[in-house]
């Protein structure tokens, strides 16, 4: 019984770092952005605008704008294109930042309206303006890349690239998106203002949002939305809630360094699985024990991985997984706890570690809708679909890399309903069963088109 103390002592240990961190570090709680952080004006409010060429002005009801844009996204020939481009962009299917085939596409739709775009930026990205030129700049988003995933569903239109999926419906936002294109250049006149189309790579890998800002794709642009499709929702029902929607996203991978040594000797060696083992468990307070209950978020080990014999002490462990949180706030504090908790546990068993949080590739700030963004697209909705095609949606712990727009300028994310229980679109986005109700189609362009619109009329 004589290892005892030591043994409490060491276990101990660990503890009281931690006990000592949390009270003298600030684990404040921090502020739940339910009300939007930005401070923002709205959608600009202007009268009387219209200048000379008036002979474009409604005429008649107040209302013709939505006949019109839902007449404009409803022509056969317009249904057939949005349905067709999606159709080819699905056959083939590019991973992030290698969206070639995909930008030519987009470039050529561009080109055959007539629309000047910006190419490339964020090495495979396209920015497109339609309107005056002039403020108020409002911009649209679409991402364009695809997932390392086989389709699994038999259609006429599957994937012919192995291994390579829009399983995530970017092919449906691309499409969507020149949709809108189309009924914005047709509707040019009314546009009180420039509308900005981003059509961002590495949406899935590489935060190609982050990219487009550092080339300038948000310059002069007041507010940016965008539209992601979802299982959840039938066809064209559009769901949206203010705040926090998607969560903050981090990745984390640590290799634990000790001393190999046969394990029949442990004074020889230096055990990183003991230092690993004690990480992992004190990686699960954190949530815990130090987070506010009603401040979501989650610290998840998914891997580890140490030895290969079980006659040999390893040199090295390997431990990772991810983290999330609704606040920004938040979100950095467990970085940066991550990474005290994985190096003093390591030190404690005499190991030394490092921490990889991937910060380049996979590091997302929450998604938070900006509150009067949120209230244009309700609005919105209401008024081009009825009520009833809208709903508010729960928060989830997903993450979207639209979030660096949001931390930028005043922005709002929200879904567009692809269920169809009859056509078997009951899957969620990330499943190699994942499809879509096309005839979202024409209702996501029509809706982008309304959003922009209107938001330059000031108008909800
Ligand atoms: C009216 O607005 C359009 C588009 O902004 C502009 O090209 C045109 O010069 C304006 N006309 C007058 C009379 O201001
Ligand atoms: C989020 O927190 C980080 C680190 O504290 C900070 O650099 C960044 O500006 C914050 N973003 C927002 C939108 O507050
Ligand atoms: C599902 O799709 C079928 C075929 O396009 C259509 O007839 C039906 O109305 C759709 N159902 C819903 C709920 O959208």
């Amino acid at each position: 019984m004589a290892g005892l103390p030591g043994k409490v002592l060491i276990f101990l240990l660990p503890s009281v770092l931690l006990i000592w961190k949390a009270g003298a570090g600030e684990l404040e709680i921090d502020e739940l952005r339910i009300g939007g952080v930005l401070q923002v004006s709205g959608p600009p409010r202007r009268a009387g605008e219209a200048n000379g060429s008036s002979s474009w002005l409604p005429k008649g009801k107040k209302e013709d704008w939505k006949e019109e844009i839902l007449r404009l996204a409803r022509m056969p020939e317009a249904v057939e294109s949005v349905k067709g481009l999606r159709r080819r962009i699905h056959e083939h299917p590019e991973l992030a930042y290698e969206e070639v085939e995909t930008g030519k596409l987009i470039k050529q739709e561009l080109d055959s309206l007539g629309i000047e775009y910006r190419f490339p930026l964020a090495r495979t990205g396209i920015l497109a303006t339609i309107g005056t030129g002039g403020p108020p700049v409002v911009a649209l988003r679409a991402d364009m890349d695809a997932l390392p995933i086989q389709e699994a569903v038999e259609w006429k239109h599957k994937s012919k690239v192995p291994g390579t999926m829009h399983a995530c419906g970017h092919d449906a936002h691309v499409a969507m998106l020149i949709g809108a294109a189309k009924i914005l250049k047709a509707r040019e006149d009314h546009l009180k203002g420039t509308v900005k189309l981003l059509f961002q790579p590495a949406e899935e890998a590489g935060i190609g949002a982050r990219k487009m800002i550092e080339e300038g794709a948000l310059e002069d642009v007041e507010a940016i939305f965008a539209a992601h499709v979802s299982h959840q929702h039938p066809t064209s029902v559009i769901g949206s809630n203010v705040g926090p929607l998607l969560a903050g996203c981090g990745f984390f991978k640590a290799e634990i360094r000790g001393r190999q040594s046969s394990p029949e000797y442990p004074h020889n060696s230096i055990d990183p699985i003991v230092a690993a083992a004690a990480a992992v468990i004190s990686l699960q307070n954190i949530v815990s024990r130090e987070s506010n209950p009603l401040d979501s978020q989650v610290v998840s080990v998914a891997a580890v991985n140490g030895g290969n014999s079980l006659d040999m002490v390893p040199e090295i462990a390997i431990l990772g997984g991810t983290f999330r949180a609704f606040s920004n706030a938040t979100f950095h504090k467990l970085r940066e706890r991550i990474e005290e908790v994985i190096m003093m546990q390591s030190n404690v068993y005499r190991c030394t570690a490092s921490v990889n949080f991937f910060e380049k590739e996979r590091f997302y700030p929450p998604m938070v809708n900006d509150e009067t963004m949120y209230e244009h697209v309700k609005n919105v909705a209401i008024g081009l679909l009825g009520s009833k095609n809208y709903r508010l949606v729960p928060q989830v712990m997903g993450a979207e890399d639209f979030s660096f727009y949001s931390e930028i300028i005043p922005a709002a994310f929200y879904y567009i309903g692809v269920r169809n229980e009859s056509l078997g679109s009951i899957h969620t986005v990330h499943s190699p069963h994942f499809m879509i109700d096309e005839d979202v189609l024409p209702v996501g362009a029509a809706f982008h088109a309304a959003i922009a619109e209107r938001y330059l009329s000031g108008l909800g």
